[in-house]
């Protein structure tokens, strides 16, 4: 197996704790602490792509999300850190009242090109363009995919499960949820379970892509970097559930009743989710491994995304 090199950024191993709501005990891993500016669950994974862009002699950082991507701020803060310029390429409007991960974004002087919906599906091909013209004044352009969603990428959580294992008896846990964006967290998620022989389950609640979508695009991401760095495991496809139809009033929305549970939550544990993931994420883990239960063995990782609340905040307090 050859195992990619990685930089440390993320501030680990993250806090496992077991918390109670409305009285069931559950397992929590708080990956919202891998930092503060730089954080959530993407730090894990720049890790290994900041390392390559290092490696590769970058002078640039090119990636892209919505207008308040976690992973878009993540990498700008991490590539800062690290002396490398930075341009994000995101899905929205441009305005002097930003909020959120897009007024960091924006305080932090960072170039920013602004796409319709149109224009961002073929993000990839506009991001491959200006690397080519950029490239041509003597720049070096490292991209980033969405979500840092490469076979590389996603050794953040292959790597995962080493923290964990020292935290929690690893054969007591069923399952592990997480929210599930451009589908990288899954994708480790499921080789690093697979490698360590344990099997449990990995449920992904999917808010931006259809089931189908997200499910081929985990698969396709996990077998291709299993080829591609030799991991001695076989995936058992059945061990990847996507809990769907949690993001139906669409990825940058967010309805009342999900707002209305993670409120009670907050009010119980101190714990804040945010609008686009984690909340979504909660009230599916609420509604298949909590309710009406004494203890869940479905670990659920808090994914971060703490800033989003500030572009929600009106929402948040009218329910
Ligand atoms: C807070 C948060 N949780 C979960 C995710 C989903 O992770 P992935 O894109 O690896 O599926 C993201 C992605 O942007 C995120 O910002």
């Amino acid at each position: 197996m050859k195992v990619p090199g990685k930089i440390h950024l993320a501030n680990t191993p993250t806090p496992l704790q077991w918390l109670s709501f409305n009285g069931c005990k559950f397992p929590i891993k708080r990956d919202d602490y891998t930092g503060f500016e730089l954080s959530g669950n993407k730090v894990r994974k720049l890790e290994y792509l900041l390392a390559r862009a290092v490696k590769e002699k970058s002078t640039y950082v090119y990636t892209c999300g919505g207008d308040q991507s976690n992973h878009s701020r993540a990498t700008l803060i991490a590539a800062k850190t690290l002396g490398l310029k930075v341009k994000l390429f995101l899905w929205g409007k441009d305005t002097p009242s930003a909020k959120g991960n897009l007024f960091i974004d924006k305080f932090l002087g960072c170039q920013i090109r602004f796409l319709n919906r149109n224009e961002f599906a073929d993000v990839d091909n506009i991001m491959s363009e200006e690397k080519l013209a950029l490239e041509k004044t003597g720049e070096k352009v490292y991209v980033v995919p969405e979500g840092g969603s490469s076979t590389l990428g996603i050794w953040g959580y292959i790597s995962f499960f080493e923290e964990l294992n020292r935290q929690v008896d690893l054969k007591k846990i069923k399952g592990i949820l997480t929210a599930c964006g451009s589908g990288g967290t899954s994708a480790g998620l499921l080789i690093g379970a697979a490698l360590n022989g344990l099997k449990l389950k990995i449920f992904a609640v999917n808010v931006l892509y259809d089931k189908e979508t997200i499910r081929k695009r985990i698969l396709h991401l996990a077998y291709s970097c299993i080829e591609q760095f030799k991991i001695p495991c076989n995936i058992d496809e059945n061990s990847l559930e996507i809990l769907d139809g949690y993001s139906q009033e669409g990825y940058k929305s967010i309805k009342p009743d999900k707002i209305s549970l993670i409120k009670s939550f907050a009010s119980q544990s101190g714990i804040i989710l945010d609008p686009a993931y984690t909340a979504k994420a909660f009230y599916a883990y609420n509604e298949n491994f909590l309710k009406d239960k004494k203890m869940s063995n479905v670990l659920f990782i808090h994914t971060g995304g703490f800033f989003g609340i500030f572009n929600k905040t009106k929402e948040y307090l009218s329910v």
